[in-house]
């Protein structure tokens, strides 16, 4: 299959869609970026590559780093994760506080931004230097050094992060944050402000295509159980309040990010990295989603 073919026919298709997306700009820095920026990249399981347009330039992952900092969690914890968050789908917008009140401070699952806050908080006590931990994780997954968070990018949204401050004192006061609120925050806005390609990005999701080993190392970072509940946590969580359309129109596991990001995977097959900066009303690319769409329409290659 050529999948490079299909690519550029669906984006010559999409070409003719009117973009109704806008960038996301309540972190003043992410506004920069060029909208027109488009870019696609399919890794398989057995090591093939398929780009197409901006594959290689590197953007804000924001929210798709939550899946990293949720594996990394995942794969370390002593204690019992589910206990400080749910795995339910929130149907709420990845910022929502109104769930969080009801439920005292428990986040409905670890994707919306409440969960990957407390993940934060778990991998602060986990981990002798969180940051590099992270860093290092990430970098093993694909075997490059050179990924890196971009502080200019975390410090911008630290300082307009009102309702993130907003959701840590609310699950402080619940007795759900353990660790100070500056240190976990810190943590948090550090993690959304990687920068990483569209063939990166597909590169190191792939162990969750591979039942929990990274192929280029033969690393088991996840028991195959346990890939499979991520899998299922991105499929009914990756898309917060868009999680059920996402389902209806791509059926595949994924995650978003509001610098335009998504990350899709077939488990046993590939897995997809597509970027369109272009942000529908629930915060996830515009573009990016009628894309996926028709991929797996014309492939035939979602899991359902
Ligand atoms: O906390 C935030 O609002 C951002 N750092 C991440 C949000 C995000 O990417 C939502 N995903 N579509």
């Amino acid at each position: 299959m050529n999948y490079e073919k299909t690519f550029q026919e669906i984006y010559n298709e999409l070409q003719n869609v009117e973009d109704f997306g806008h960038v996301a700009d309540y972190i003043p820095e992410l506004a920069h970026v060029d909208p027109n920026q488009f870019g696609v990249h399919l890794t398989t399981v057995d090591g093939k590559h398929y780009a197409f347009g901006d594959s290689e330039v590197r953007f804000s992952i924001q929210s798709i780093a939550k899946v990293f900092s949720f594996v990394l969690a995942y794969s370390r914890i002593k204690s019992d994760i589910w206990e400080r968050m749910d795995l339910e789908p929130a149907g709420t917008p990845f910022n929502s506080l109104v769930q969080l009140e009801y439920d005292k401070g428990i986040p409905r699952n670890p994707f919306i931004n409440a969960g990957a806050i407390v993940v934060c908080d778990i991998l602060v006590d986990e981990l002798a230097s969180p940051k590099e931990n992270m860093l290092a994780f990430i970098r093993s997954l694909l075997k490059n050094n050179a990924i890196d968070y971009n502080p200019i990018v975390a410090y911008s949204e630290k300082k307009s992060g009102f309702r993130n401050y907003a959701l840590v004192n609310l699950m402080k006061s619940f007795g759900n944050i353990k660790n100070d609120i500056d240190k976990v925050m810190d943590l948090y806005f550090t993690i959304c402000s990687i920068e990483m390609s569209c063939r990166e990005l597909s590169e190191s999701f792939l162990f969750l295509a591979n039942n929990g080993v990274v192929p280029h190392s033969g690393e088991q970072i996840l028991s195959p159980s346990r890939t499979k509940r991520t899998n299922a946590l991105m499929q009914t969580c990756g898309f917060y309040d868009e999680a059920g359309q996402f389902t209806f129109k791509v059926g595949l596991p994924g995650k978003s990010g509001v610098g335009g990001g998504i990350v899709a995977v077939h488990p046993e097959k590939y897995s997809i990295a597509v970027w369109s900066p272009r942000l529908n009303k629930k915060g996830n690319s515009y573009k990016g989603i009628l894309f996926l769409e028709e991929f797996t329409t014309k492939t035939k290659l979602s899991i359902f």
